[in-house]
């Protein structure tokens, strides 16, 4: 299966799923929309094929994204995996892929959607936090859930300490549910997923 992976910055969950080498899975593509992604050096430096469709190009959200399907299709994608791609995507875009779309977001969906989950957590006094790997719809942060992790949330806790934390489990949840779609063990039903030989 052909992954391609879109990433806008450090790129350590894109990292995570190529250390991850997912038997069945090739990392066809690593694409940023910023051309000082740091994570485009390690895909390079793996060998893997990478390439920039700079948002600030373009004049509206819908040619950024018409113009970034486009580059990601000539890489004949199974699996298109958000890692840390900070841009939300139009419907068309969400459409284009859908059932073969996915996201990690640092929170527990559906707690904390969006931006700056980690302090918004610590201000919630929550006692536990965590991340979730999800399917894309058109609904931001919301599509069906595929693996979460937890964390508990200590009094000591800063955003910099929690999510350090959250990111350790993110590095282990994101190649596991890649390895679920590749070995094709899951399947949306009723707007939720079911693994095969997981849960029923
Ligand atoms: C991760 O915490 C991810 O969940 C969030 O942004 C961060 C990206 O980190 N959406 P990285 O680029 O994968 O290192």
């Amino acid at each position: 299966k052909n992954l391609v992976i879109l990433i806008s910055g450090r790129g350590s969950n894109m990292e995570a799923i190529v250390r991850a080498a997912i038997p069945g899975a090739r990392v066809a593509a690593v694409i940023a929309n910023r051309p000082d992604s740091a994570g485009l050096a390690f895909a390079e430096s793996h060998g893997i094929p990478t390439a920039v469709v700079d948002h600030k190009l373009f004049a509206d959200r819908s040619s950024f994204d018409k113009a970034l399907a486009e580059t990601i299709d000539g890489f004949s994608p199974d699996l298109v995996v958000l890692a840390g791609f900070m841009r939300v995507l139009t419907g068309e875009f969400v459409d284009h892929y859908a059932g073969r779309l996915i996201n990690i977001h640092p929170s527990l969906l559906p707690s904390f959607p969006g931006l700056h989950t980690h302090q918004r957590a610590l201000e919630a006094g929550v006692r536990v936090h965590g991340a979730t790997v999800h399917y894309v719809t058109a609904d931001l942060d919301c599509g069906p859930i595929i693996i979460q992790a937890v964390v508990p949330v200590s009094d000591t806790d800063d955003e910099k300490s929690l999510s350090a934390r959250v990111l350790r489990l993110e590095h282990q949840i994101y190649p596991q549910a890649v390895r679920w779609i590749v070995e094709g063990r899951t399947r949306i039903d009723a707007g939720r997923v079911k693994v095969e030989g997981v849960r029923t």
